[in-house]
């Protein structure tokens, strides 16, 4: 086992919520360059997924919820800022531990002005379907990134259920959105593997009368669901034909609940694939969110030979979890199964940056959703490795990289673009740790909106002095 960091500290507990204007702040650009192993333990914050729900569901239920291990990453801030614009009250009481006092199902009140939604997909299209459900308008705003991003894929089962909407041509924020009560109940068979879209449908169905069915072909996180049923809601889940098939019974009766967010292991991602690269590491990243839904990237790191054990498998807050020891390993490229794309939907662009280290060739396809996302992944991966001297082939659905077996990547001057994508960032920093030459970010800024302690983690696990 490794000893040689005791467990890493947590920043200072603070009541003050953490501030944030991702919209105005300057770039922050900083180079990555190799460092010593990762050693030690450390534990990564709150599953953004799960404490956007957790702030989303407390906040229509009755009665009080307390959540502890809440991510404060700037998406899941904008959550809170919105629950509280609509009547909610939210309320930090340490660090990560937080208080939210709901409306109760249905008595959303009207925001008195705009929903800055920031960078946050999921802040948005969640919340349109809790808006949906209420006789409530709403205006929701982002940052450029999200300004691209496809809404279309919610407005049209919303406006099924009754909602009306008015967005920018294409159907982009900005968009102003008028709920409706009571809405219809539908049944709506996703168009796309997308978490967003079914949670949307799933929340607007709350304050709906009836059987409001969401049928999903592929399967995809299923956090809501898990919630859902956690705060009482009844929502029963069967699979016919291979589809699984979520059926929420409106009105629903919510009741608060006590929450522990379990670590995030899109967050963990970043530090496995480091572990597994960098020589010499050995690394326990502790208590990682490993729900099925999500955990796909260690499976696939496991078949190119990625050393992961997981230990003291357990249950926190309704979700399988346990501790990940991460030892240097060669890895083999592979051709990475399609099926696997739902859950490590946003692992690729670090599994990219595996594969560029590893022996021969790996293969991925079935990813164009990955082009709608913060920003187009596959491309902003393909120019950025390109940079950082790896070789790789762009095609319509995802990218086959020719690995380097181990050597480390020439690295250089040239500064990649973040495009607004904390994943991006993220990525390349754990590429400059195995280039030769570091590789430059030209904006870390982002990397706030999910993972706000990722520079003193990375600091802490390669033995370096905390980064000012
Ligand atoms: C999320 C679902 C996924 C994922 C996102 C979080 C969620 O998006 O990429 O980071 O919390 O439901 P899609 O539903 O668009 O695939």
């Amino acid at each position: 086992m490794p000893h040689r960091h005791p467990a890493v500290k947590s920043p200072p507990v603070s009541t003050r919520e953490p501030k944030a204007d991702p919209l105005h702040a300057p770039a922050a650009p900083r180079r990555f360059s190799p460092a010593g192993p990762l050693t030690g333990r450390i534990r990564v914050p709150g599953d953004k997924s799960i404490s956007h729900r957790s702030i989303m569901l407390g906040a229509v239920a009755s009665g009080e919820t307390r959540v502890t291990g809440l991510l404060e990453g700037e998406d899941v801030l904008a959550t809170a800022a919105a629950m509280r614009a609509m009547g909610a009250e939210v309320e930090r009481t340490g660090g990560g531990a937080w208080t939210v006092r709901g409306t109760g199902l249905g008595r959303l009140t009207q925001p008195a002005a705009a929903l800055g939604m920031g960078n946050s997909g999921t802040s948005t299209r969640l919340l349109m379907g809790l808006v949906a459900g209420h006789p409530v308008s709403a205006h929701f705003t982002g940052d450029a990134s999200l300004s691209r991003r496809p809404m279309g894929r919610v407005i049209d089962p919303l406006t099924l259920m009754g909602a009306r909407f008015e967005a920018a041509a294409g159907g982009t924020l900005p968009l102003t959105m008028h709920g409706c009560s009571p809405a219809t109940a539908i049944t709506y068979r996703l168009p796309v593997a997308s978490a967003q879209v079914k949670s949307a449908v799933l929340l607007a169905a709350l304050n709906t009368p009836g059987n409001t069915t969401v049928i999903e072909p592929v399967p995809t996180r299923d956090h809501s669901e898990r919630m859902l049923r956690g705060f009482g809601a009844d929502l029963e889940v069967g699979v016919e034909r291979g589809e699984r098939i979520i059926r929420v019974t409106g009105p629903a009766t919510l009741t608060g609940q006590t929450i522990e967010v379990p670590g995030d292991p899109s967050s963990a991602a970043f530090f496995a694939v480091a572990a597994l690269l960098v020589p010499g590491s050995d690394l326990v990243i502790e208590n990682v969110g490993l729900n099925p839904t999500r955990a796909a990237l260690f499976t696939v790191l496991r078949q190119m030979g990625g050393r992961i054990e997981e230990l003291d498998p357990r249950e926190v807050g309704g979700e399988p979890v346990a501790d990940l020891h991460i030892r240097h390993s060669a890895l083999t490229g592979i051709a990475v199964d399609p099926a696997f794309a739902p859950s490590m939907i946003d692992e690729f662009p670090v599994l990219f940056v595996a594969a560029a280290l590893a022996q021969g060739r790996t293969i991925t396809t079935g990813l164009e959703e990955l082009r709608v996302k913060e920003s187009d992944r596959l491309a902003a991966m393909a120019a950025a490795l390109r940079i950082a001297g790896a070789t790789i082939t762009e095609q319509e659905d995802g990218l086959t990289i020719d690995g380097t077996g181990g050597e480390l990547l020439a690295g250089g001057a040239e500064a990649i673009a973040t495009r607004l994508d904390h994943r991006i960032a993220m990525s390349m920093a754990v590429a400059g740790l195995v280039s030769r030459a570091g590789v430059e970010i030209d904006d870390t800024g982002p990397i706030a909106t999910s993972f706000p302690t990722f520079q003193m983690l990375l600091d802490s696990a390669t033995g370096q002095e905390p980064t000012q």
